[in-house]
């Protein structure tokens, strides 16, 4: 089951005003979703998902739900209205133009995927499926695959994937980047991981997962999605209005503080906000260790 990070925390946070516009722009299981609708007494919520499991699944829970648009679909309850967008969270402005949104009072996105999801893509278990190829593809649409990433980069274009992505600088990327050139062609998660078997004895901890995480995030393109999406809000979050990010690594921090920088040089949001962010109580961790490198960003739109 999965347990939404900061549940009571945005709970506490969200503040609903009448008539309130939320986005919700990771609608996953439904955690923060509902939570919203249940806070809402009259406006608009609606959940972005790229996945569109997690779009069926809500819709099968209640048999209110109307099909609105070609993957869009809408909950009337009294005055307020829940819509389901099975879209990337980067096409928020085409979504909510066909909703006729024009202003949002909060918008949340709780970034990454659910343990389920990355069991269910081939090649990102490093612990199970070995024979996997190393492919990483969210969406059959992508082309490019981990296994041609691995296998067709430069040195410097896999120093700029390994250290962007995953914080592996130095020595370390250097003996990264030697065992990738020399073993290739590599095609199953049993061969990369097999390069990087003497990681540890080479002084190297926990490189696996952060290798996993780099070329997950490229063959995605997760950061340049987060950057576009991010980079709507302004348009969207009037004064008072709210932004909520929750990050996993370091790649989403620094595309978030990069941009909420800009926002604070413009005057968007107050001085010093840009890197202040919450972490979760170790009560939270004791039920979630999955949570323990999540933070919460909160930016207060000043205009
Ligand atoms: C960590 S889960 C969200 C969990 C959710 N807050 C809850 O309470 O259950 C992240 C979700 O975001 C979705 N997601 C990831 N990237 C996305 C994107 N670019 N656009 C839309 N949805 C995305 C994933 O499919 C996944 O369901």
């Amino acid at each position: 089951m999965h347990i939404p990070v900061f549940k009571n925390r945005i709970a506490e946070l969200l503040n609903l005003s009448k008539d309130a516009v939320v986005v919700d722009a990771t609608l996953g299981a439904g955690g923060h979703s509902f939570e919203i609708w249940e806070q809402m007494i009259s406006g608009k919520l609606v959940s972005f998902d790229v996945d569109k499991h997690a779009i069926e699944r809500l819709v099968a829970l209640d048999s209110g739900w109307q099909e609105f648009t070609a993957g869009v679909w809408a909950l009337h309850e009294g005055t307020k209205t829940w819509y389901l967008a099975n879209a990337n969270f980067k096409n928020i402005a085409t979504i909510l133009r066909s909703l006729a949104i024009h202003k949002v009072d909060v918008v949340l996105a709780d970034l990454g995927w659910s343990t389920d999801q990355l069991g269910a893509i081939a090649g990102l278990s490093y612990s199970k499926d070995l024979d996997a190829q190393l492919d990483m593809r969210f969406s059959p649409e992508l082309q490019v695959t981990a296994a041609d990433l691995l296998n067709n980069l430069s040195r410097d274009q896999l120093k700029t994937l390994f250290e962007g992505n995953a914080d592996i600088y130095g020595k370390q990327c250097f003996w990264l980047i030697e065992k990738i050139v020399q073993g290739r062609p590599l095609s199953k998660v049993s061969d990369l991981l097999k390069i990087l078997e003497d990681a540890d004895k080479s002084g190297i901890e926990n490189l696996v997962p952060r290798v996993f995480q780099a070329l997950r995030i490229a063959v995605n393109s997760e950061l340049s999605t987060l950057q576009s999406f991010l980079s709507e809000i302004p348009r969207y979050l009037g004064r008072g209005g709210r932004l909520m990010v929750i990050t996993f690594h370091s790649g989403e921090e620094k595309v978030v503080e990069r941009l909420a920088a800009e926002w604070q040089k413009q005057g968007v949001i107050a001085k010093n906000q840009q890197a202040s962010y919450l972490r979760p109580t170790v009560d939270e961790l004791k039920e979630n260790i999955s949570a323990r490198s999540a933070k919460l960003y909160i930016y207060e739109f000043l205009r």
